[in-house]
């Protein structure tokens, strides 16, 4: 079927995971979908959306409106941001690629994982939309040097430091798949892919994708690290942020924050944003819902600190719901990961459209106008309280 004749069918993001559900091989599409352990935060971040109910300010003039928000002293036309997927080579042909390009078609930024198989500069060649670095911290000092200088001089507007994956989790899915790297052919591997044609006749030619870029940089004394045990620093503090801080002059971001207590030691250390994640229930399983805890974020840094949120997020209900509650903007992972998966670029840009016309109608119906005026009266817990 031809992409628009496709995507003309796809009307959410659920629709979206069906789709890619189809196309990858089951231990591609598992890897995407899963959590870490018995995927409960996971599960947490879709079911606690449903706590938090809107309450419609109409009636309301809405006939003029706009999705507009400022960050870093820019103004950006939508409140999402694409968050960083590693390995998105494995999902479409340098899927990378088509997430930046799908992103920049909206003018959203999105993010570069350092887990990535694209070089820096084909990254910055993709589009024309801001473009953010996502850094793994590796082991050695030098190498987060490197890193931060490659990514300043390859243009890199702005930078996350993840800080929620300081060990390595233990999804269950991509154990018992033998999704792992280095990547070793089994009899159920190559059944998975040879059962799933569409995806094996685009990615096949290329072979399987591997973190190239990771490699790029030596990872100390031992050079480039075999897999993500040697890859990630565990000793990744607030020293290390606050040294790395001198390092990146660009807006830094830490990405992984679920203490709201850290929010402050963030903003005393000069970092220009926060991300509350977590990873999309991929690291920590028994980790609380983000939009659960985002009212203390919110609490504790009263303004002085933009506020990005990611994990769960699937409808432009969801992402009103994080701004009527102080986030800036929100980072979308999965619904991404899906639609690239689906469509490419093509699909990116469909799914970001789609997000965006919920977002709209969602805002439109509640009697707001502006990103701006969304704020918490506009929310219910279930059960009564604010
Ligand atoms: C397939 C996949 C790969 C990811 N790779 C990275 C990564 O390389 N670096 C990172 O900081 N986060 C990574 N994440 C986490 C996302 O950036 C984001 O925090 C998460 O997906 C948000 O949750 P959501 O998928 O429910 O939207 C990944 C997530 C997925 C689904």
């Amino acid at each position: 079927m031809n992409t628009a004749r496709k995507l003309k069918r796809i009307h959410s993001i659920a629709d979206f995971r069906a789709a890619a559900r189809r196309v990858l091989p089951r231990m591609v599409f598992d890897y995407v979908d899963g959590g870490a352990g018995t995927e409960s935060t996971l599960a947490e971040n879709a079911a606690a959306f449903e706590r938090f109910r809107l309450v419609s300010a109409a009636p309301a003039d809405v006939s003029k409106r706009s999705l507009a928000i400022s960050l870093f002293g820019g103004e950006f036309p939508l409140p999402l941001i694409v968050a960083p997927l590693g390995l998105a080579s494995s999902f479409w042909v340098k899927g990378e690629l088509a997430l930046a390009r799908g992103a920049a078609q909206h003018g959203i930024p999105w993010v570069l994982s350092n887990n990535a198989s694209v070089m820096l500069d084909e990254a910055m060649a993709a589009g024309d939309g801001p473009k953010w670095f996502q850094l793994y911290v590796p082991p050695s000092r030098e190498a987060t040097k490197t890193w931060a200088r490659l990514a300043n001089e390859a243009g890199f507007e702005a930078l996350q430091i993840t800080v929620d994956t300081l060990v390595p989790s233990r999804r269950l899915r991509d154990i018992r798949r033998g999704f792992s790297m280095p990547f070793a052919w089994t009899p159920a591997k190559l059944f998975d892919v040879v059962t799933h044609p569409d995806w094996t006749s685009r990615i096949g030619p290329h072979g399987i994708p591997r973190p190239q870029l990771m490699f790029h940089v030596p990872w100390g004394a031992s050079g480039a690290a075999p897999d993500m045990r040697t890859r990630l620093s565990p000793a990744l503090d607030w020293d290390l942020i606050r040294w790395f801080r001198d390092e990146w002059k660009k807006p830094l971001m830490v990405k992984g924050l679920a203490d709201p207590r850290q929010a402050k030691i963030a903003l005393d250390a000069g970092i220009d944003a926060i991300v509350i994640s977590n990873h999309g229930g991929r690291q920590l399983d028994g980790a609380v819902a983000t939009i659960e805890i985002l009212p203390e974020f919110v609490a504790e840094v009263g303004g002085k600190l933009p506020i990005l949120i990611d994990s769960g997020f699937r409808t432009g209900a969801d992402v009103v719901k994080a701004l009527a509650l102080g986030a800036t903007a929100v980072q979308i992972g999965r619904a991404a990961a899906y639609a690239v998966a689906t469509a490419g670029e093509a699909g990116v840009a469909h799914a970001i459209g789609l997000l965006r016309s919920e977002i709209d109608s969602t805002m439109a119906l509640c009697g707001i106008t502006r990103i701006g005026d969304l704020n918490p009266s506009l929310i219910r817990r279930r059960g009564g309280e604010r």
